[in-house]
């Protein structure tokens, strides 16, 4: 009995039953190595580049500062990236399917490790997403400001419509302004607070979403365009001020400092992954998307780095901003009109972030509920546009939710153990694959194995640990997430997943009987 029990937990999918069952899925496969490195960009390039960079500079409220070896932090954490992304590119090339490490461990953990791994990628895509969602409404507001002519109702809303409770009393309390005298209270207890513009913008990326993917990666494509050119007039133009006396001491924190630093400003490469989740949607799979997933890892790094580079040369560290640093960086050089635009291009970066990311959920879930983890009825395409429109309203639905109780600190903490998590899984899952199915075709191959994944697992590994250390709520949400999720599929998951067996086996007599056997 406990024998059975475990041998259902630990029951694999093959690669090309999963292969097989992507095949007849019905979405359109329109989508090209070149959209897939937009896509990526459209999904990395967001709030890490426009606002966490000037944290992990400046060491934020109560961290340790990189100060100008941000430009090493920023390498180091492009190089853990960079062994996982050879691990996806690997896996995606393989097992070309919309479910990600979600279907990848399925191929090799088994059942109930890939429903955690699907549920524990909720946490990168969809709490991640509230993240972003609440950095939108700062730097939508932080844009207005460019019209000082606008009503004031307009520049300065009242606090409690444009945050989550719990950021709207903070701010209270770091003003000294009593919270019941700004924030509205349900019964004078429960406070009452809402980010309107994240909600808008996230139902609006709802909708695009459901028009289809090909109409998602063209408007990701004008994002992407307006938000590099914005980044590249940033440098440009801040290449004048640089300032090299301002990149001595170069690591004012030492090795701890750059460490923290790497921690903190990986939240900014971070969805590279999302790309694997398209499989199902690409013309040429086993070609484009190791082309995309490093292409995208790539460029991103180099552009970065150039950033780094100029805003630690351009302010000395201890005076970089870390709510809006690169247009900080260019109002302390009195280019007031440059700082506006930046905030142009930081819309569109966290809109095309957001965009991305919820492509990147409906999908996962989509796959999650075609191994009857889920109920059937989400996978329901839209009769027009072929996207899973039940789906995308859920994910709009659960961050809108979540937008209103959990502030950009955990949301952002939490999505960094999710992505963690994943990318050890990964870096794993092909040591097992390796092992289990060795001639298995692989039309790209992670070099150097088993060094490589191994490299990967350690460099991801440590990062999370450097955080566990330093974090309080996320850290105990992190586990109550899990277990909420082992809960849900003993519930759900496990008991449909035996059901479907006996109607396999039902299926299989009835043929046999049929043809005589
Ligand atoms: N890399 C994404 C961003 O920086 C999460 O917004």
């Amino acid at each position: 009995m406990a024998n059975k029990f475990i041998d259902n937990l630990l029951k694999r999918k093959t690669p090309d039953e999963i292969i097989s069952e992507a095949g007849s899925s019905g979405l359109k496969k329109t989508l090209t190595a070149f959209d897939l490195i937009i896509l990526g960009i459209g999904a990395v390039v967001g709030t890490g580049i426009f606002t966490i960079v000037g944290i992990a500079a400046q060491g934020g409220a109560d961290g340790v500062a990189a100060g100008p070896a941000l430009v090493v932090s920023m390498l180091v954490a492009a190089v853990a990236c960079f062994f996982s992304a050879l691990c996806y590119s690997e896996f995606a090339s393989m097992i070309p399917t919309a479910g990600s490490s979600y279907s990848y461990t399925y191929a090799t953990m088994g059942e109930f490790a890939a429903w955690m791994v699907g549920w524990i990628l909720m946490l990168e895509y969809a709490i991640g997403n509230i993240a972003v969602a609440s950095a939108w409404t700062g730097y939508f507001f932080h844009f207005l400001k460019g019209f000082p002519f606008l009503p004031q109702w307009l520049l300065n809303p009242p606090i409690w419509l444009v945050n989550d409770y719990r950021s709207a009393i903070a701010i209270c309390n770091q003003n000294g302004i009593d919270p019941h005298s700004q924030i509205p209270y349900l019964f004078d207890k429960i406070p009452f607070a809402i980010n309107l513009p994240a909600i808008v913008i996230v139902v609006l990326i709802s909708l695009i979403l459901i028009k289809g993917v090909r109409e998602s990666a063209r408007w990701a494509g004008v994002m992407v365009a307006i938000n590099i050119s914005v980044i590249m007039t940033f440098v440009i133009a801040g290449m004048f001020y640089v300032k090299p006396e301002n990149w001595t001491p170069f690591a004012p924190n030492g090795f701890e400092g750059v460490f923290m630093g790497a921690f903190i400003i990986f939240f900014a490469y971070i969805g590279f992954d999302a790309i694997s989740t398209t499989a199902e949607e690409t013309k040429n799979p086993q070609r484009d998307l190791p082309i995309g997933i490093i292409g995208t890892l790539v460029a991103c790094t180099v552009l970065y780095v150039i950033v780094a580079l100029v805003l630690t040369g351009m302010v000395p560290y201890q005076n970089i901003d870390f709510q809006a640093p690169l247009a900080h960086a260019m109002r302390m050089v009195g280019k007031d009109w440059i700082a506006f635009i930046i905030s142009i291009g930081a819309l569109a970066g966290l809109t095309s972030v957001l965009l991305i990311y919820q492509l990147g959920t409906t999908r996962i879930l989509y796959a999650m509920s075609r191994d009857k983890f889920l109920p059937r009825s989400l996978q329901k395409l839209h009769p027009k546009f072929q996207t899973p429109h039940v789906l995308t309203w859920i994910t709009g639905v659960v961050v809108i939710i979540g937008a209103l109780f959990m502030d950009i600190g955990i949301s952002a903490d939490l999505c960094n153990f999710g992505t963690f998590t994943s990318f050890i899984i990964v870096c794993i899952a092909v040591l097992i694959l390796r092992k289990k199915e060795p001639n298995r075709p692989r039309p790209f191959k992670v070099p150097f194995s088993p060094v490589t994944p191994v490299i990967g697992v350690v460099c991801c590994l440590g990062l999370m640990v450097c955080k566990l250390k330093t974090l309080s709520d996320s850290a105990i949400l992190f586990p109550l997430w899990l277990l909420i999720g082992a809960v849900i599929y003993f519930a759900y998951g496990y008991r449909q997943n035996r059901l479907e067996e006996l109607r396999v086996i039902a299926r299989k007599r009835r043929e046999e009987k049929k043809i005589g056997v």
